[in-house]
């Protein structure tokens, strides 16, 4: 069974007297123990699709099950880290495990083991008696995610979970993304419109535009599903025989031939085509699209 099912959800807002899809026929499977990014640019329907799986939004149309199951039945088992989570700027990050195991119905002994275990993760043990307003803001999200993991959640949602945090920050907290679903084996829908967090981080991706799912599948499938040919670079010792080489298709600046070739082309081939010019190959790079060349591809298409 899927962990999550995503069939045909439609989601229609008002803005202005007039109706606009926010989220258009979107249809998505989420393995179990994956972490699937939900890739799109800004205002594409991503928090709407978040926002409707753990009910706090309907769809117009369309169902989400969640291990087989309506959202409003499973709510205990799911946990979402939205940008704006915060807690009471007058609670310290001890009182944020205990209200919280409090809410979810933990018991004492149990919660107090929880709080260790997640306090030991995220290395929040010397914080505990830290007030939150005094948090930096890579603690602040630490104990965001080790808050959403108290619950024993079976689904984790993340939306846009290094929006606004500095670079080395954001580097720690997607660690922490990938260690919470190696040990847990939680499984993780992570929004993102950062393209290189998604490669990181992704078994397999959606990528979304305006309220529909354009493309879908491993972060390499989808990414070069729109380009059929990538850049080959052969360095030469020195240059000989430029026209020939011209012929066959190659771009020449000083001592380096660049030519672009098609997925699954014999690129021994070419190189003993250069070989046998006369030229010494001394390096040899492909460059192949990556995730960012297709972002900005899909959402520049109308
Ligand atoms: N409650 C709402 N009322 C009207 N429009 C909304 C509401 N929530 C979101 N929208 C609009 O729906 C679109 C999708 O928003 P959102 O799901 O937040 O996008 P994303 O998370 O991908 O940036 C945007 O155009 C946004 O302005
Ligand atoms: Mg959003």
């Amino acid at each position: 069974m899927n962990a999550i099912e995503i069939r045909n959800v439609s989601k229609r807002f008002k803005e202005r007297d007039k109706h606009f899809h926010a989220l258009r026929n979107v249809s998505l499977d989420i393995r179990k123990g994956e972490i699937f990014g939900l890739l799109g640019p800004n205002g594409a329907g991503k928090t709407t699709l978040i926002n409707i799986m753990i009910n706090l939004l309907e769809p117009d149309d369309g169902s989400v099950r969640i291990f087989g199951k309506p959202p409003q039945e499973v709510l205990e088992s799911i946990s979402i880290v939205a940008p704006n989570s915060r807690f009471h700027w007058a609670l310290n990050v001890g009182d944020v495990f205990s209200v919280f195991s409090e809410i979810y119905n933990i018991r004492k002994e149990e919660a107090r083991k929880r709080t260790e275990s997640l306090a030991r993760f995220f290395s929040l043990e010397r914080l505990m008696k830290r007030k939150f307003s005094s948090l930096s803001t890579g603690e602040s999200m630490r104990l965001s995610l080790a808050k959403a993991l108290l619950n024993h959640p079976k689904v984790l949602l993340l939306d846009e979970p290094t929006l606004g945090l500095d670079p080395e920050i954001a580097i720690r907290v997607r660690e922490e993304i990938l260690r919470i679903n190696r040990k847990y084996r939680t499984t993780i829908l992570l929004t993102s419109h950062y393209m290189h967090e998604v490669e990181m981080l992704a078994d397999r991706i959606a990528f979304i535009r305006k309220g529909e799912i354009v493309d879908t599948g491993t972060v390499e499938k989808v990414k070069l599903k729109h380009f059929s040919d990538y850049e080959l670079i052969v360095k030469v010792r020195k240059l000989s025989a430029a026209a020939p080489l011209r012929k066959k298709g190659f771009r020449i600046r000083g001592n380096i031939l660049t030519k672009n070739i098609r997925i699954g082309d014999d690129v021994s081939e070419i190189i003993s085509f250069v070989k046998s010019r006369g030229m010494i190959v001394t390096d040899i790079e492909s460059r192949k699209p990556s995730l960012e060349d297709y972002f900005v591809k899909i959402a520049g298409e109308r």
